[in-house]
């Protein structure tokens, strides 16, 4: 599986200055859990902007940098193309047919892997951001059936509401 996981607002924006647009708690938990012990990848970008390897996942940074250097952090690996990405993944799921790739982002990066998903794992904020200088792509949703989609009320820590959806391209429903 490849999951494009992301949280956007209405216009699909999903930062600005190398940098998340909100800070939503109940999301970042999603993420977290969504991810968990999983490959993630993500743009260099990204990678700088969060200033750290995500721990208990295996996280690969695409660069075209072939000198970028990633030696003080743990668990992290180099790509320097999407093919590399992709062959990785086919090479797994030979191993485990339920292997997972998780695309965390950013902008570029989704944009790269978005006619390979095969899943979504996408967080509606319900607010606009005219701010916003990222944008998730506009996907052609008639390709994907929705599998599950919780809706989030905004409280104290959380100031909009959300909802979080799981999507499965419809040609991997068995
Ligand atoms: N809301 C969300 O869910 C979410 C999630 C993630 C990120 N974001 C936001 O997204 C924004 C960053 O997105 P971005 O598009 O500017 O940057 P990005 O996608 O994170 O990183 C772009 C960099 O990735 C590398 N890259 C891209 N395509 C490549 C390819 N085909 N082969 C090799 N390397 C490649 C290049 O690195 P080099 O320049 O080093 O070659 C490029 O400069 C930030 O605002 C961040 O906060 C939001």
């Amino acid at each position: 599986m490849i999951t494009l996981i992301s949280a956007m607002g209405q216009n699909n924006e999903i930062g600005v200055d190398n940098k998340l647009l909100w800070d939503l708690p109940t999301d970042m938990k999603h993420f977290r859990t969504r991810t968990q012990k999983k490959t993630v990848v993500m743009g260099r970008k990204t990678f700088e902007s969060i200033g750290m390897a995500l721990p208990n996942r295996k996280n690969i940074i695409l660069t075209r940098d072939k000198n970028y250097d990633i030696s003080n952090f743990k668990n992290t690996f180099l790509a320097h193309s999407v093919q590399e990405i992709l062959d990785m993944h086919e090479k797994e799921i030979q191993k485990n047919p339920e292997y997972e790739i998780m695309i965390i982002g950013g902008s570029t990066i989704y944009e790269s892997f978005v006619e390979s998903a095969t899943n979504l794992s996408l967080t509606f904020v319900d607010a606009n951001f005219l701010e916003a200088d990222s944008f998730f792509p506009k996907i052609n949703f008639t390709q994907f059936t929705e599998i599950l989609c919780t809706n989030i009320k905004k409280d104290k820590k959380n100031i909009f509401d959300m909802k979080i959806c799981e999507f499965k391209k419809i040609e991997n429903i068995a």
